[in-house]
């Protein structure tokens, strides 16, 4: 691949501007890539894009199969039922115990329309469980769009960069905000987005046990299921398990994504685990929002319903495949993820190798592993100005300022639409950004 960077900084410049934005680094992910777009078409070069975390590989064939054959079979034309298929219930049932370690009734199982429906229907029901405690607690950094969504059911939320409370200080930490009693339940995803730290153990059983004192709900957004490289837990019904919270937690709910660790991001499935202690919970608050005392009852025949009238039909199938391969041993789904760390740790040496830091680099005392994303940084430039000045040698990423992160010199980067043919013009580049911005 020939390198034709930096970019015109004129031309660049002109087609920002015509976009209506100040600054590449302050705009939305998806102004980001309209003026990319713009900027290829324009130049007739090519972006090296790590701005969106969309899967790099093609979905998991055992669940298009599978969604195929239940579309010619005729489910389209039929309302799914609510709570699931009973197939895809039993078979999330068996995944959870396969891969968590955890037993949960089929039950409490339900399917949602991505974790991004699970968590906006998460929000709107557990902050009207009780009467006084109505706010959500992010452990950041984490995913923007689900503070958005809080944002948008008028919830309030308080937040904290977990980075600095790692290990055992993580207990006053959370203490000094469950202790107020108005935190309805708190949200971690786990690998990280974007810092990709993933929580141990005794973190998990902290958080836990200061949820557990004060009746708080932990939400475990498991969006990149098993994507912490350094374990294999790919095997069913053999440990290491995905770490979780659930091997403590009495009130807790799962989201597991089918996105990222199955690459069906298009479909929009993911499943929503509650705990039995969770799904059993009865309220006089439940039932004047949502006709229904129980909150399992409440999430599926009023949240669940309200939103979407359950998830569609033919992803259930998809999904319930997929489950039934791995809880029977037939598909290792993490072997074709790994091109991810693969990526990853070319990728990071790269930045590092050409003056660049890595913002969270430690995992409490080792490394940060490879994985879905890594965050970095340019001394001497915010990551503002670092997005700024990196469109102009074809490189994007977004700000963490937008993530919850208190590291404002940091961009986060995602390495799955990266294709390997591009990582040495990556290098390339680099190389040049940092000839053209010598380190003081
Ligand atoms: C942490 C986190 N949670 C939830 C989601 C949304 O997942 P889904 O595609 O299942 O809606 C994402 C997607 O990027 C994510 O990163």
């Amino acid at each position: 691949m020939q390198s034709n960077i930096p970019f015109n900084r004129e031309l660049v410049n002109e087609i920002i501007s015509k976009n209506k934005t100040k600054s590449v680094g302050a705009a939305s992910i998806r102004e980001v890539k309209k003026i990319i777009d713009d900027v290829e078409s324009a130049t007739g070069g090519k972006f090296i894009r790590m701005e969106m975390g969309i899967p790099g590989i093609p979905a998991t064939q055992v669940g298009v199969d599978a969604e195929i054959q239940a579309l010619k079979d005729g489910v389209a034309s039929i309302y799914p039922d609510i709570y699931g298929t009973k197939e895809l219930k039993h078979e999330t049932s068996r995944f959870v115990k396969n891969f968590i370690n955890l037993d949960i009734p089929e039950d409490c199982c339900v399917p949602t329309v991505g974790s991004m429906q699970g968590g906006f229907a998460a929000f709107l029901t557990l902050t009207k469980m009780h009467p006084t405690k109505n706010k959500v607690l992010f452990i950041d950094p984490g995913f923007p769009v689900q503070k958005l969504q809080c944002r948008i059911l008028g919830i309030e939320t308080e937040q904290f960069d977990v980075y600095d409370y790692r290990g055992e200080k993580l207990r006053d930490k959370l203490e000094s905000y469950l202790s107020k009693g108005d935190i309805s339940c708190l949200l971690y995803s786990s690998p990280n987005n974007p810092a990709w730290f993933c929580f141990n153990d005794e973190e998990l059983q902290i958080i836990a046990e200061v949820a557990n004192k004060y009746d708080v709900v932990v939400i475990e957004d498991l969006a990149y299921f098993a994507m912490d490289f350094r374990k294999d837990y790919s095997k069913p019904g053999v440990a290491p398990f995905q770490p979780s919270v659930g091997n403590w937690a009495n009130k807790y709910m799962l989201l597991i994504s089918g996105s990222k660790a199955f690459s069906y991001a298009g479909q929009r499935i993911a499943v929503m685990v509650m705990s039995p202690e969770l799904f059993n919970f009865e309220s006089d608050m439940l039932e004047k929002y949502f006709a229904q005392r129980n909150f399992g009852r409440a999430m599926v025949f009023g949240s669940l319903y309200a939103l979407t009238s359950g998830t569609a039909h033919s992803p259930q199938y998809a999904l319930t495949a997929i489950f039934k391969a791995c809880n029977e041993g037939k598909l290792d789904f993490i072997e074709a993820l790994r091109d991810y760390e693969k990526k990853a740790h070319i990728m990071k040496k790269a930045f590092t190798d050409n003056g660049f830091n890595i913002v969270y680099n430690k995992d409490l005392n080792v490394d940060i592993a490879d994985g879905f994303y890594f965050t970095f940084s340019y001394p001497g430039m915010t990551g503002v100005e670092l997005l700024d000045e990196l469109v102009y040698y074809g490189v994007s990423a977004i700000s963490l300022g937008i993530t919850g992160s208190k590291r404002t010199e940091g961009v986060r980067a995602c390495v799955s639409l990266v294709p390997h043919a591009m990582l040495p013009e990556l290098e390339v580049r680099l190389k040049k950004f940092n000839q053209d911005h010598p380190i003081k």
